[in-house]
């Protein structure tokens, strides 16, 4: 007998590709940590905290999101926030995640560059030591910011290079175009790291055209606005692009102002390598099953689709080859297993 829908997709191996670690913040820990390490909250309790949730554009969220990540301040607690993601990674059958994060939002506060980051790889071994599930990070540098900022970020990074995946550009997107940060991501492509950039969420197609053409990016995150292009469309095909659309952000950021007309079932349709992903699930309400189950019951995807959506988890991940097809075949299993 076929297995219910939510019981499918929780089975599906699948990878997450967009995921801001500071946007996993639960308020619970949020509070843990804010008693732990002394800081003073704006909010009365947890309950408090998630009414405040409400947002009707992206910058409504962000200045939500960096004022929650005040609370962290040791190693302990990015390790502490990661391990929290990767068991709900684990429970909704995430096998891999290549997680962002955002050191200037800690080094503006003071905090050594190490802290973030000694933290998050600690969790990340952890994770893979303790839950199976395998990680890769990458450094987003905040578009807000200036050019200078980045490079200095770059330069802080440089002892961890090689453990670190690429580099991404989040934050505020309308205003600070990826044209700002060519040099920047030229400089790090010349240290070995790949490219990802937002572009497309708020921003004009004109955003992704900059992002393919000057930042030379390895994957789109977002890219919703992609469609408004029918030559953008045939370009991101023919470059075999993967984007990495985030269903529930989508709509709590009111890109989309229903999930019924949520663009993803179209990518699909466009030929486009569109993947499933929760970007800030503390804060959007869900992680990955979340937002699996919300696409599918609102677009009606078929099976045949939620496996090509898997399949483009790993197809347009960073891993190696040989990990890539493990990870396919394992699909295969599944998929004949639960036929
Ligand atoms: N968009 C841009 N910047 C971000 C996001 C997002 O969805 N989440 C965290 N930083
Ligand atoms: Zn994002």
């Amino acid at each position: 007998m076929s297995a219910d829908l939510a019981d499918f997709i929780r089975g599906l191996p699948k990878a997450e590709l967009h995921l801001h670690i500071e946007g996993s913040l639960e308020p619970e820990l949020m509070f843990e940590l804010a008693q732990r390490n002394g800081v003073e909250l704006p909010f009365k309790s947890v309950e408090e905290v998630r009414a405040a949730y409400a947002f009707s554009n992206l910058q409504d969220f962000l200045d939500i999101y960096y004022q929650g990540a005040q609370v962290l301040l040791t190693e302990q607690d990015f390790h502490d926030l990661g391990m929290a993601y990767f068991r709900r990674l684990a429970a909704d059958g995430g096998r891999h995640a290549e997680i962002f994060f955002d050191p200037q939002t800690h080094t503006d506060r003071g905090l050594p560059f190490s802290v973030a980051i000694e933290g998050l790889l600690s969790a990340m071994k952890a994770a893979e030591a303790e839950l199976g599930v395998t990680s890769k990070l990458i450094l987003c540098f905040l578009r807000h910011l200036s050019e200078d900022a980045a490079f200095d970020t770059l330069k802080a990074a440089e002892p961890w290079l090689d453990k670190l995946a690429g580099v991404g550009l989040d934050s505020s997107e309308v205003g600070h175009p990826p044209e700002k940060f060519e040099r920047v991501f030229t400089a790090a492509h010349e240290r070995g790291l790949l490219r990802v950039a937002h572009a497309g969420e708020e921003g004009p197609p004109e955003y992704v055209w900059q992002a393919l053409d000057l930042l030379k990016i390895d994957r789109i995150d977002h890219g919703n606005r992609s469609l408004e292009d029918d030559a953008l469309v045939r370009r991101i095909v023919d470059q075999g692009l993967t984007l990495t659309v985030c269903p529930l952000s989508n709509l709590k950021l009111c890109v989309v102002n229903d999930m019924v007309d949520h663009p993803l079932k179209r990518m699909l349709n466009l030929g486009l390598r569109a993947t499933i992903n929760s970007d800030d699930p503390a804060y959007f309400g869900g992680y990955l099953q979340d937002n699996w189950m919300a696409a599918a019951t609102s677009l009606g995807l078929t099976r045949d689709e939620l496996a090509t959506l898997a399949r483009n988890s790993f197809t347009g991940s960073f891993l190696p080859l040989a990990d890539k097809a493990a990870h396919l075949a394992e699909i295969d299993r599944y998929l004949a297993a639960s036929a």
